[in-house]
């Protein structure tokens, strides 16, 4: 049958979207770009916050349309959302065939091919441990691919849904992750990204406690990984702040793939709120961990997660904010508006700060965000950097796309030479508001 799937909320969701997607191919079907070519429509979904839900409910909603049209048409919805409602989706979507939750993904084949035989719908939301393995096939490998290290979230920051619908946190073995990253490298793949809600919590077997000093099944990973030929550069997402301790910090500068680039979500810098955010460092361990990951690395970077208006957030909490985050110059940041999530510990306090309120706040930072981006970028004018090229350029033909190691967008001429994946030294010649310009040194 012709399937198209539809992605939303994080990379991890993206991940199993194309495990399913490979998955569904291996068992003959095909995979189309748009719903009006398709025999059934899979939305794999996200529950973070309350605009990620709506979007996608608004979606399917509109696909009633399609479904009268062509009355054979299947719907499953899955992953997160179908986690959390379950039934509850299928009676406020009559037109949905069925639900499968986060643990029920890799059935996706057997759950077409039952409602194709006899049209009874269901809704299954078991937790299945096993899958953790079974989702690991790839579509059209390109220079990049993601793998997933762990699954699930043992944190439960009080404003997080994640914990809730994901699971407990489990870790693949080792080799497992090897085979997959071996098997990338042979075709082709120079970049891969590891994910996980907590990735420096790898192999710790669920322990919220940061690992003890001198031990980082992490870093035992990234030392493996970076050893696979072919492979020039490694990235993860997202680590948690406390697991960096010694051991990993010290793979980190030796490992020469491991990119300068760290995506440390901060979530607030107001001890108050951090703590009633059950976020278990303070606004000082931050930047003291911060400090120290900067000395072990000269030229790193950082990306943040923040949220403006958690409950009882006061000016002075955001201003708090605000210094810290303009304190450690953070080169990107994703600013989330608070949303209280049903089942969350956090949906219990007043949503105290209101909707204008969380608005401006969020632009505020986005300004701060701005004007350091160009400020940062500008003093890059005249570097050589190397750069892994992507392609093309979105807004100009003529110009291909690529990245430093430190997450900086570059564009550049290319020459005859340049593919997608090629490392390339590039001189940069000028700046603009969020990226770079250059020219590509000929060696
Ligand atoms: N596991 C990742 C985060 C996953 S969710 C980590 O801890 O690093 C991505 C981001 O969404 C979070 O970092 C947080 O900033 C934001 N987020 C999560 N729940 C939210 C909520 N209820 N309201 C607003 N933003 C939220
Ligand atoms: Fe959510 Fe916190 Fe887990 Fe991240 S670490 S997924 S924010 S509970
Ligand atoms: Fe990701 Fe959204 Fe689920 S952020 S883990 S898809 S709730």
């Amino acid at each position: 049958m012709k399937i198209f799937i539809k992605t939303y909320g994080c990379q991890m969701n993206e991940r199993d979207s194309e495990a399913i997607g490979a998955l569904l191919k291996s068992s003959g079907h095909t995979l189309v770009d748009t719903e009006n070519d398709a025999d059934v429509l899979l939305f794999n979904t996200c529950s973070v916050r309350d605009a990620a839900e709506r979007k996608a409910k608004g979606k399917i909603g509109y696909m009633k349309k399609l479904k009268l049209r062509k009355p054979d048409l299947i719907i499953g919805v899955m992953g997160c959302m179908a986690q959390r409602l379950g039934d509850q989706l299928l009676a406020e979507l009559p037109h949905l065939d069925f639900v499968l939750g986060t643990g029920q993904l890799h059935r996706a084949p057997e759950a077409i091919a039952e409602i194709s035989a006899q049209r009874k719908r269901f809704a299954a939301i078991d937790v299945a441990p096993e899958e953790i393995d079974m989702l690991g096939a790839h579509g059209n490998t390109s220079w990049s691919a993601q793998i997933a290290i762990t699954r699930g979230c043992n944190r439960f920051c009080s404003y997080c849904i994640v914990p809730y619908v994901r699971g407990r946190e489990a870790s693949r073995s080792l080799e497992s992750i090897l085979t997959e990253a071996r098997a990338l490298a042979a075709a082709g793949v120079k970049e891969i990204l590891l994910l996980g809600q907590n990735v420096a919590a790898y192999g710790l077997n669920g322990d919220i406690r940061p690992p003890a000093a001198g031990h980082s099944p992490f870093a035992e990973l990234l030392e493996a990984l970076n050893e696979i030929p072919g492979l020039e550069r490694i990235r993860y997402t997202s680590p948690y702040v406390s697991y960096f301790n010694d051991r990993l910090i010290e793979a980190l500068a030796k490992c020469r793939k491991v990119c300068h680039n760290i995506h440390l979500p901060l979530q607030s810098g107001s001890d108050r709120i951090l703590q009633a955010m059950n976020r278990q460092y303070t606004a000082r361990s931050y930047l003291d961990k911060v400090a120290q990951l900067r000395s072990a690395i000269s030229d790193l970077t950082f990306s943040t997660d923040v949220i403006v208006g958690f409950p009882g957030e006061e000016e002075s909490d955001f201003a708090l904010t605000r210094d810290l985050m303009n304190e450690v110059g953070f080169e990107q940041a994703f600013i989330f508006k608070y949303s209280p999530r049903p089942g969350a510990k956090s949906a219990l306090l007043a949503d105290t700060v209101s909707e204008e309120e969380k608005l401006r706040r969020n632009n505020i930072l986005l300004d701060d965000l701005q004007h350091r981006i160009s400020t940062k970028l500008a003093t890059l004018t005249g570097s050589v950097q190397e750069v892994l090229c992507e392609g093309v350029s979105a807004r100009n033909e003529s110009r291909w796309t690529g990245r430093t190691g430190t997450n900086f967008v570059v564009h550049f001429e290319p020459d005859a030479t340049v593919v997608p994946g090629a490392v390339r030294q590039v001189k940069i010649t000028r700046s603009g508001g969020v990226s770079l310009f250059g020219e590509l040194i000929q060696e």
